[in-house]
């Protein structure tokens, strides 16, 4: 796989106002994004999990597996993206720009603390007798909305600030040399993972864009099976844009939706 555009997009850098005096708008480079495609992915499975955890049904047993099962997904998701982050790219900018990485390392350290705590707010509520279970839900379901907007704004913060010192400090080829190595050490059913909540998080664009860099490395069977299992998490019409963009056949009449 060439992993130049996987997982990353390419977004026109701010110019200054001398800057787009002096040169054409069409002439302004794309930069490499390390951080849209995959906390759009996260954006999306923090708020389906969210939505769950405030609808859950504590005297369902099978309910509760499910949507407990699915915070635990939210969770390990979290963590391995941070210490992504922690290894990969902190690194990277602190070579270049000692401090830049220092806020947002400080608050991964709280994330992860978070992170334990939801978890063990989860097993307190699976371990619980009926009657105490509401509360606890209660509990989990505010303690994952406060994790979940203090991710936001993190997030908002990396998508900011630590891309224009990522594009200011290191040039295109090692930009994607990084993201490369990054992917390379997901290990395939993480990646799955991640492209479940990816692909259908993106724009039609950004989707067709993404598979088709796939579809090159692949050979057509594993791609057909991959995208088979990424396809019940798409609806309708995002299938019908994408099945043409990417050389497959639309099959109508499957249901779908996550
Ligand atoms: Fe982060």
């Amino acid at each position: 796989m060439t992993t130049d555009t996987l997982f990353a997009t390419e977004t026109r850098t701010p110019a200054s106002p001398a800057a787009r005096a002096a040169a054409p708008a069409a002439a302004v480079a794309q930069r490499l994004d390390f951080y849209a495609p995959i906390h759009k992915a996260l954006r999306s499975c923090m708020l389906d999990t969210l939505l769950r955890c405030g609808r859950l049904d504590v005297q369902d047993s099978a309910e509760m597996q499910a949507t407990l099962g699915r915070l635990d997904g939210l969770l390990r998701f979290c963590s391995r993206h941070l210490q992504h982050e922690n290894d990969f790219v902190h690194p990277a900018l602190e070579a270049r720009r000692t401090g830049a990485s220092w806020r947002i390392a400080g608050e991964h350290v709280e994330h992860q603390h978070h992170i334990a705590a939801l978890g063990d707010l989860a097993a307190q509520l699976r371990a619980a007798g009926a009657d105490s279970r509401p509360a606890l839900a209660l509990r989990l379901y505010r303690q994952l909305a406060l994790f979940v907007a203090d991710n936001f704004q993190h997030m908002h913060v990396e998508e900011t600030a630590h891309n224009q010192a990522l594009w200011a400090t290191h040039t295109d080829g090692e930009l994607t040399a990084l993201h490369d190595r990054l992917l390379a050490s997901i290990p395939p059913a993480d990646m799955l993972d991640d492209l479940r909540w990816m692909v259908p998080a993106l724009t039609p664009q950004e989707r067709a864009g993404l598979l088709n860099e796939i579809r090159q490395t692949m050979p057509p069977e594993p791609f057909a099976n991959l995208v088979d299992q990424l396809r019940p998490h798409l609806d309708h019409a995002a299938w019908a844009k994408l099945a043409p963009a990417i050389g497959l056949p639309q099959q109508p009449g499957l249901v779908c939706f996550a």
